[in-house]
């Protein structure tokens, strides 16, 4: 439908594969497992599976602690299983990412086992060794994510091996070049199997100082920090600088595949250095996973403030992605209550960017039980950075009301299938219409019909507190999603009427609406507006195309919604500049409306902005050629504003006509 890579308008859903779905009754789930629920994948209507490790593996971290880059555990199957499963994803036009985790292998790897041996083996270079302290200390002051020092003597050698997980998990030496070369074989040997792309596990990890100097204390603790913040800042154990380089090459490797095969990084950290990620001209990774509005208050400001500000940050090549809930937080509906989970499904469906659900969300799936004492999760101990049992989050999927919900002919899973089983499955809630799986059938359809949804820009309009509302807009369509966060009715006044294409509660669909639009509790909705240039006069907001020029006149709507609209239809960079006028001559350059827009919205209180577009991009002239000014001393004001060429008389009910002559005299004199 659209011409973008698959990965931009597409939907990712990640399967944990432990826990999807056991063909053989080992309790844990298996591919052969997998390809009997692909139909159901398939049917949901996402574009690409991200399957977390399967590698042949201890499983001390549950896969995240590979014996084997190349091969597959037996737990899960053989490699002709996995060959069948990427085949029966293929034929069904779906895509597969599969884990890389490039940080640590696993203690029991051979290479690991050579390492060890002695101080001259070949591979000793190939993991982090040093020598103790004079004191017989570790070398340095690092901690291990989850918990106690990233350092573990090895009393043969007498030297400390790094480990920023498990002492079972031992960091790799990427300076070294014979590892990093057989780090990239192994993926190219997942390549020429066909798979789609890679998740990068804990990536910036791999490019660390290389004098591995002591980590400084972290007195400014940061919640978008990896799981939570560490008691100290890890700005030498995560040497994002040095990235750059080692991404080069990871696209290399990459792009020398045809398909658009892709790659995602795990990346934390706060917002100017996760959008480094993205490399200096979109050469890094193509999207950093964007966990931003995981470990935020769910409330309307704070979840836009959030979307704003990475919208903001971001240069034109990076795409952006959002990802709600994962494999190593606690589950959505349990973080945000079932009723908010489905105004979280539109979101998550609808913001600009690569959606990332994780199975089960679909369900609605809370927390998992736990009983105490039967924890899984290496992670769940008290000195452990990571503050939750992430076990709670991979409990198994839920097919039916039948024994450990469909999931397993085991006597147990390996861990508990949800209290709630019998009522909340895939049989049951497929057969409700008003369910939340279909809820997220619809909006994943409704997505799919929509250009607008799946590549358009995005601009955050006015509301009413508690409520986050934006637009989308591609060419003539028009998408408005509105959430209301709170359980009161609320409501939304309208640019311009439209139709109200889904709602969570998926009752009344085919409304019109004018004005306003009515938000009941915990509800989402979506509105397609009336498409393309509206009529001036029924609205006050008018597009007017004329001669090669865009013509904006803005009045109820916001900022960014001209801005995005601008945007999309001229192809321009965006940048925001909020620093004045003052900044106007150097940001001028880069982006000539928003600067201009950005900066009037806020200083001219009480004008209107007239905005003037010439179809060449490429023209660096004066875009903003007149606003519209309340009175005379403001009408002075705006005169002396560089750029303007002119100012109108405030006078609302003729705006438009007046702007028309206005443009219209500016033609004639060329
Ligand atoms: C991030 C993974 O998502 C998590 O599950 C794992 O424990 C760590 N990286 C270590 O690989």
């Amino acid at each position: 439908m659209t011409d973008s890579p698959w990965w931009k308008h597409g939907v990712i859903y990640q399967i944990y594969p432990l826990s999807f779905q056991d063909s053989t009754g080992s309790g844990m789930g298996d591919f052969q497992g997998i390809i009997q629920r692909l139909d159901y994948i398939a049917d949901l209507g996402v574009d690409a599976i991200w399957m977390s490790p399967f590698y042949p593996s201890p499983m001390a971290d549950f896969g995240y602690d590979v014996a084997d880059y190349t091969g597959v555990d037996s737990m899960f199957g053989n490699m002709s299983t996995f060959d069948r499963l990427l085949a029966e994803i293929h034929k069904r036009n779906l895509k597969l990412l599969i884990d890389f985790v490039p940080n640590h292998s696993s203690d029991e790897h051979p290479w690991f086992v050579e390492s060890k041996k002695s101080k001259d083996n070949p591979k000793r270079d190939w993991y982090i060794w040093r020598d103790p302290k004079k004191d017989g200390s570790p070398p340095n002051n690092w901690v291990s994510m989850f918990g106690g020092p990233a350092w573990t003597l090895d009393k043969t050698t007498g030297q400390y091996h790094l480990h920023s997980f498990l002492n079972k998990q031992p960091d790799l030496n990427w300076r070294n070049p014979e590892l990093k070369k057989a780090m990239f074989d192994a993926m190219r040997f997942w390549l020429d199997k066909g798979v789609d792309g890679f998740r990068l596990d804990a990536v910036p990890m791999i490019a660390k100082h290389p004098d591995l100097p002591d980590n400084p204390p972290n007195d400014t603790p940061n919640a978008q920090d990896e799981y939570s913040s560490t008691s100290l800042k890890r700005v030498y154990s995560e040497y994002y600088e040095n990235l750059h380089p080692l991404y080069e090459e990871f696209r290399k490797v990459i792009d020398a595949y045809d398909g658009e095969r892709l790659l995602v990084g795990e990346v934390w950290g706060p917002l100017d250095v996760w959008v480094s990620n993205y490399g200096k001209e979109g050469n890094g990774v193509h999207m950093p996973h964007n966990f931003r509005l995981i470990n935020i208050e769910w409330k309307a400001d704070i979840v836009q403030k959030t979307v704003d500000e990475l919208e903001d940050a971001l240069p034109k090549f990076a795409w952006p992605n959002y990802v709600l809930a994962n494999h190593d937080v606690l589950r959505l509906a349990s973080r945000i209550g079932q009723e908010q989970a489905r105004v979280a499904a539109v979101m998550l469906l609808t913001l600009r960017g690569t959606p990332t659900m994780y199975y089960g969300d679909e369900l609605g799936l809370p927390n998992g039980d736990i009983p105490l004492g039967k924890e899984r999760d290496p992670a769940a101990n008290p000195d452990s950075f990571v503050t939750i049992n992430r076990d709670v989050a991979r409990t198994p999927m839920q097919w039916s009301a039948n024994p450990f919900a469909g999931f397993t002919r085991a006597k147990q899973p390996w861990l508990p299938v949800s209290l709630d089983y019998k009522t909340r499955n895939v049989a049951v809630l497929n057969e409700r219409p008003r369910s939340i799986l279909s809820l997220y059938k619809r909006l994943l359809r409704v997505r799919k019909q929509s250009q607008a949804l799946q590549i358009g820009s995005y601009a955050a309009i006015e509301t009413p507190a508690d409520v986050y509302a934006y637009i989308r807009e591609h060419e003539r369509e028009r998408m408005l999603v509105a959430l209301n966060f709170t359980n009161e009715e609320k409501f939304v006044k309208l640019p311009i009427e439209g139709k109200v294409v889904l709602n969570t509660r998926l009752d009344s669909d085919s409304d019109r609406v004018e004005q306003k639009l009515k938000l009941r509790p915990n509800e989402a909705v979506i509105v397609e507006l009336r498409p393309g240039i509206p009529d001036p006069k029924a609205s006050k907001a008018a597009i007017l195309e004329d001669r090669g020029y865009v013509l904006v006149v803005d009045d109820d709507l916001g900022a960014r919604t001209l801005l995005s609209r601008i945007v999309s239809r001229s192809g321009l960079r965006v940048k925001t500049a909020n620093d004045g006028l003052e900044a106007l001559d150097l940001a001028y350059e880069e982006a000539p409306l928003m600067i201009l827009l950005d900066i009037m919205m806020p200083r001219l209180d009480g004008f209107e902005v007239v905005l003037r577009l010439q179809a060449d991009p490429q023209l660096r002239s004066v875009p903003v050629v007149a606003v519209t000014a309340s009175d005379e001393k403001k009408k002075r004001e705006a005169s002396m504003l560089p750029g303007i060429k002119g100012v109108l008389a405030k006078a609302q009910e003729n705006l438009v006509e007046e702007v028309e002559r206005f443009v219209k005299e500016l033609a004639q004199k060329g």
